[in-house]
């Protein structure tokens, strides 16, 4: 791998910061979103209501432990630390003129201590959370409007953290924001064309930060992050390899609008089928072409199945199920693995779009066990990083892909965004916290934090 590799973790500020009414935050989406498990879904609440149980209010309490937490990253040798900003703490409710200052002062901390130990912050403006007034009062992203509200907050960021921060990501899974709760719009029930004006409200206002970043400062390097949930067709049948494309179709069409500037034919065609195309200015074009992102960003889970055949039995997964894949074993929540996935995708994004890419999310969700004595085994997690990485050499070594960095997700166990759940766990640092509210907030380091630790020192050649 190449010598400034970026080896690191990910989580993001709704998942693990906690502390959720702490320096002047307001109320943001994600603090309305309850908690759930495989079988009952997470419900978005008008608000934060009495009688349930909001576990983003404390997830981890990275707030009050992120210097321990980042002095653990740092001692298993992390280059890169990737995380977000809550847009609610730097605007409480999203339309103020003025940012608040304690907000910026965490952020201020945080950044120093990842530099203090070498760690490189890469940050996501927006992971799945957005000011709840911003829904309430405005419509969240159907409402042009918001477009300036996130320009002011990106703005106060970017200026802000200029001398901190090199590496940038616009919106966390671009390609899921809008039509699932849990991903932080708090919109619900869209019709088609409510999706497509949601969605180009929300290219047009990647597109300007991109600008806008560069204006800055012309060394940040912003990218964009989408989902990437490869399908394989069934078999050899024209009609699956067909049906295959048209289920990737869906996800291309923001990457292609972030990485080339502008709408594919596809796309507009999807607009006309569906009589849904979305109210654009009439500077929108020129706003897209001048936003090209510098990378992509992408994470990667599990892949699907495409099949125009009916009943084919179903498997969970990354927001969107999909097809059972008899060839690939799954995780306890019945994610299908599969390694040789990674290298495909690493593949099929570089030959279609070019540019470097960042694997910023991958990972096993797993029920991992605390032993008495403050170890934690989890051999799964390392076989499953393991046979990635081994598929990441190959897509780099093999076949030239040119990639950045890779950042498994939820290095220190954090509140699953699906379920809601902490004993989802990804991390390689155990946080002593149970759904039921108890635990002592400790860390342990797992038996994978070693293992990663030795990855990283040696550049990814030791994998055992
Ligand atoms: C991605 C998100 O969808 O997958 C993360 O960017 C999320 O926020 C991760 O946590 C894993 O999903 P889950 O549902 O297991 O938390």
């Amino acid at each position: 791998m190449k010598v400034d590799f970026l080896w690191g973790g990910a989580v993001a500020a709704n998942q693990i910061e906690g502390a959720w009414r702490e320096g002047g935050k307001g109320i943001s989406t994600a603090d309305c979103m309850t908690r759930g498990s495989l079988t009952q879904k997470r419900v978005y609440t008008d608000g934060v209501l009495p009688g349930f149980e909001y576990p983003s209010h404390e997830a981890s309490d990275f707030y009050h432990h992120y210097k321990d937490d980042i002095r653990l990253l740092g001692e298993m040798g992390f280059k890169c630390f990737r995380m977000s900003i809550a847009w609610t703490r730097i605007f409480p409710q999203g339309d103020e003129e003025q940012p608040n200052e304690q907000g910026l002062a965490f952020y201020d901390s945080v950044f120093d201590e990842c530099l203090k130990w070498g760690i490189q912050p890469v940050v996501t403006l927006s992971h799945f959370e957005m000011p709840y007034n911003l829904v309430k009062k405005y419509g969240s992203w159907l409402n042009r409007k918001t477009i300036d509200f996130f320009i002011r907050y990106c703005e106060t960021v970017f200026k802000r953290y200029r001398n901190k921060v090199k590496y940038w990501l616009t919106f966390n899974e671009i390609n899921f924001m809008s039509f699932h709760p849990e991903t932080g719009s708090g919109l619900r029930d869209l019709t088609k064309p409510q999706v497509y004006q949601a969605v180009h409200h929300m290219l047009v206002a990647s597109a300007k930060v991109v600008h806008l970043g560069h204006m800055i400062n012309p060394s940040f390097q912003i990218g964009m992050m989408m989902a990437y949930p490869l399908s394989y067709p069934e078999n050899c049948r024209p009609e699956n390899v067909l049906q295959q494309m048209r289920d990737m179709d869906v996800h291309y069409y923001y990457a292609d609008v972030q990485v080339r500037g502008a709408y594919s034919s596809k796309a507009k065609k999807f607009w006309k089928r569906e009589s849904a195309a979305p109210v654009m200015e009439n500077e929108d074009p020129k706003i897209l072409r001048e936003g090209c992102v510098d990378f992509i960003g992408f994470s990667y889970y599990q892949t699907n199945v495409s099949s125009v055949e009916k009943n084919r039995a179903r498997a969970e997964g990354n927001m969107t199920g999909g097809i059972r894949n008899p060839y690939l074993q799954k995780s306890e929540w019945g994610w299908q693995i599969d390694p040789v996935g990674l290298r495909i995708a690493l593949n099929t994004l570089y030959d279609r779009y070019q540019k470097p890419l960042f694997i910023v999310e991958n990972g096993l969700g797993a029920n991992d066990v605390l032993e008495k004595d403050g170890s934690v085994h989890d051999p799964y997690r390392i076989d499953y990083l393991r046979a990635h990485i081994e598929q990441i050499k190959l897509a780099v070594e093999e076949d030239g892909v040119d990639l950045m960095g890779y950042t498994p997700w939820g290095c220190i166990d954090l509140v699953s965004a699906g379920t809601g759940e902490m004993k989802k766990r990804y991390g390689f640092i155990y946080v002593d916290k149970n759904d039921d509210g108890t635990g002592t907030m400790e860390r342990y380091p797992k038996d994978s934090y070693y293992w990663y630790k030795k990855v990283i020192a040696s550049n990814g050649e030791v994998l055992e």
